[in-house]
């Protein structure tokens, strides 16, 4: 099957860039991209079906490096800090999972949002409970979502109602991962949810399948002052946070941190050294008043910088707006700190949402771009009607779709070359 496409694409790159490809078309053959070719005769092309999407943006698929699927129907309705917010609002949202119907309509709610948003790859936290996951890894299947997903780990600290048995957690993972490690585009990601929900015993546990398994980790670091306190008094034999996941060796290329808004110089060091991957969510950052981390300084200094929703922290699924947050709390950033070069600019917060993440996450042979021999997976947006009509400069798109906040919603999607939504 040959389908054409046309439109304004805009393609990010990995140094950063944003090319524009205005009035283009690309071919894809059985989902791969045959072809990319600005003003193509249409009748010298063998296709099967034509897209004419004329003057609207198609961006490649956005990749979400870490949400929450059980808290989406939490968006906006919490309040207070991370540890009060999830004690009174996500503990017991996640404790109704253990309901089959709920888990599965909640489930199915969070990704046909997440897909109608552009997303196409995402790295998640499902709930605590078993069959909650599973539940998870099936609707993400059968949505041909690219999915990362974990079963949070939660032996201490938390509420009876949903705490877990260390022993009984760890036949969960291999059960889980059992049938759903690198199945269609699942994988399973060991998720030790943050050191105050893990003993030492699940901890060191979950390096060691880490380190024999292969599994990408992800966990939360550093998100805020109260939590770094409790840590302390936690881990007291630990010179500081990051370091007690160091100890349980989860520090890996293929570890995923989210926040890691209060890291000292020595665990910035760290990190860069291990390679790992940060998850950046300056929504939730601001949601729950945790802090702004220094995305600009981080990715200067050469660390692995991605964006996360962290839905329900996050109060949206939209990829378009992470990048655009991530950009506005740059800028009070610079201007609090009188640092003027610590801006994030559009282009690199939108190749942060697509080819860099699919970089950490080792498939940007596949995903990421428009590249000739890479899987179409696409999101097609529409501008608003002002900048539709106004002669916008090329390198202008890329801001006038961003900042599109009253259309977060996509036209269409595309996994692998088929059409998986339309409006
Ligand atoms: N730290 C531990 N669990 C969570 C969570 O669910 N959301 C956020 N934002 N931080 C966390
Ligand atoms: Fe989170």
């Amino acid at each position: 099957m040959r389908k054409l496409i046309k439109g304004i694409f805009l393609n990010p790159k990995t140094d950063y860039s944003v090319e524009v490809l205005n009035n283009y078309c690309i071919l894809i053959n059985n989902g791969i991209i045959e072809k990319i070719e600005k003003d193509i005769e249409i009748n010298e092309i063998q296709f099967d079906v034509f897209y004419d999407f004329e003057d609207k943006i198609i961006i490649p698929g956005l990749i979400d490096l870490h949400t929450h699927i059980p808290q989406f129907r939490a968006i906006g309705i919490g309040k207070g800090e991370l540890l009060e917010w999830l004690n009174d609002y996500i503990f017991p949202l996640e404790a109704k999972f253990s309901e089959k119907n709920f888990a599965v309509d909640s489930t199915e709610l969070f990704f046909k949002d997440l897909i109608s948003k552009g997303t196409t790859t995402a790295v998640m936290y499902s709930s605590p409970q078993k069959q909650a996951c599973e539940i998870a890894f099936e609707i993400a299947d059968e949505l041909s979502v690219r999915s990362f997903i974990g079963l949070p780990l939660m032996d201490r600290n938390t509420p009876d109602m949903i705490i877990q048995n260390t022993e009984q957690v760890i036949k969960d993972i291999f059960s889980i991962a059992d049938k759903w490690h690198k199945r269609n585009k699942c994988e399973f990601v060991l998720s030790p949810r943050f050191a105050l929900s893990c003993s030492d015993e699940l901890l060191r546990r979950v390096g060691e399948i880490a380190a024999s398994d292969g599994f990408f980790v992800q966990t939360h670091l550093a998100e805020s002052k109260k939590e770094l306190q409790e840590v302390k008094l936690q881990f007291p034999e630990v010179e500081n946070y990051t370091s007690v996941y160091d100890k349980y060796n989860l520090l890996t290329s293929r570890t995923i941190l989210a926040h890691c808004i209060y890291l000292n110089e020595a665990e910035i060091e760290k990190i860069r050294d291990r390679n790992c991957i940060i998850a950046h969510c300056p929504t939730s950052n601001k949601f729950l008043r945790s802090g702004i981390m220094q995305a600009k300084k981080y990715i200067d200094c050469g660390l692995k910088v991605g964006l996360g929703t962290d839905v329900a922290a996050g109060y949206s699924l939209s990829m378009l707006n992470e990048g655009m947050e991530a950009c506005e709390v740059s800028k009070l950033l610079s201007v609090q700190n009188d640092e003027p070069n610590i801006v994030i600019e559009a282009d690199t917060a939108f190749c942060l949402s697509t080819i860099k993440a699919a970089e950490y996450l080792g498939i940007s042979e596949e995903v990421g771009n428009f590249e000739i021999g890479k899987k179409f997976d696409a999101a097609v947006f529409e501008l608003a009607e002002v900048h539709k009509s106004a002669e916008l400069k090329e390198e202008e798109y890329l801001r006038a779709l961003m900042y599109n906040i009253d259309k977060r919603t996509a036209k269409s999607v595309f996994i692998d070359g088929n059409l998986v939504y339309h409006k």
